[in-house]
């Protein structure tokens, strides 16, 4: 049915990787072109005016080409931009929010709920919001964990520093009773053998990637957008980055397990939409 078209997916960075192997996994026939903004990550501690103005440059470039569903794979993009993107395009455009804020309320036994997220994700209360418009009775709280994209960003995660830091910035959540626990950033589930052993065996880890996946899929059979047959191998999936596409790729394969073809643009030269 829309053999030619693709699922742009964009990030600040390599994060977004978790949204498209997910994507990868749960949609194998479909074309993925994917825009990583490294040159300008993070975006996390960015004020919302350049939140907005990136991420309408990374939307404006995928649009280039035939997309049949847009994924803003980054939380603190979607967290400032989701709405306005919605209205304004004419195709199906998902944010990582309410996914995982849905797949939280499913999730939960006890109504306690704790997202954790960058500085921006966490101000903006996107995801409070989107858990109350669900059920306003939950109890929420959100930290803002700064420290933990540079760990992954930097390859640190296997460091005993990493651990350290994992630790003492969730600290202030350990007395919280939280049973369920938001990885409100595109880079946590990288983290999240670490998260997982800061706040114990019990609590749920909510992956908010992998609920995007899953809506995505769910939407795409809904209004009938899947590939019905014909092939999408891997090596027809297009990674774009405006940062190093030598590094973007031994990250990139190392996550997703397959090789990928990788170009470089620069963004600066996009117009402000
Ligand atoms: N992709 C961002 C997010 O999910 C994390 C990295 C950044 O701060 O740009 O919030």
């Amino acid at each position: 049915m829309s053999m030619k078209k693709a699922i742009g997916i964009i990030d600040s960075g390599v994060g977004g990787l978790t949204v498209a192997k997910e994507v990868m996994r749960q949609l194998p026939r479909e074309k993925i072109i994917y825009f990583g903004d490294n040159a300008r990550c993070p975006y996390g501690s960015r004020d919302s005016q350049e939140i907005r103005l990136f991420t309408n440059q990374l939307i404006q470039f995928v649009s280039r080409f035939e997309l049949k569903a847009l994924v803003i794979a980054c939380n603190t993009a979607a967290s400032v931009v989701l709405h306005e993107a919605k209205e304004r395009l004419d195709l199906p455009v998902l944010g990582v929010i309410e996914p995982g804020a849905r797949a939280a309320i499913s999730a939960t036994r006890t109504g306690r709920i704790g997202i954790i997220g960058t500085e921006m994700t966490i101000r903006t209360k996107a995801y409070v919001e989107a858990l109350r418009a669900i059920n306003p009775d939950l109890y929420a709280v959100s930290l803002a964990c700064p420290e933990f994209v540079p760990l992954v960003e930097n390859r640190l995660l296997h460091t005993e520093d990493a651990w350290q830091t994992v630790r003492d910035t969730l600290a202030p959540l350990k007395n919280e009773k939280l049973d369920t626990l938001i990885l409100g950033c595109t880079h946590y589930p990288l983290l999240a053998p670490l998260i997982r052993k800061a706040m114990g065996d019990d609590i749920f880890l909510i992956n908010s990637a992998e609920e995007t996946a899953r809506e995505l899929s769910t939407l795409m059979a809904i209004q009938e957008l899947h590939r019905s047959s014909g092939e999408s191998g891997d090596h027809d999936h297009l990674f774009f980055t405006s940062g190093d596409p030598a590094i973007f790729k031994e990250i990139g394969e190392e996550w997703l397990q397959v090789p990928i073809h990788v170009e470089q643009r620069n963004l600066e030269e996009q117009l402000f939409l």
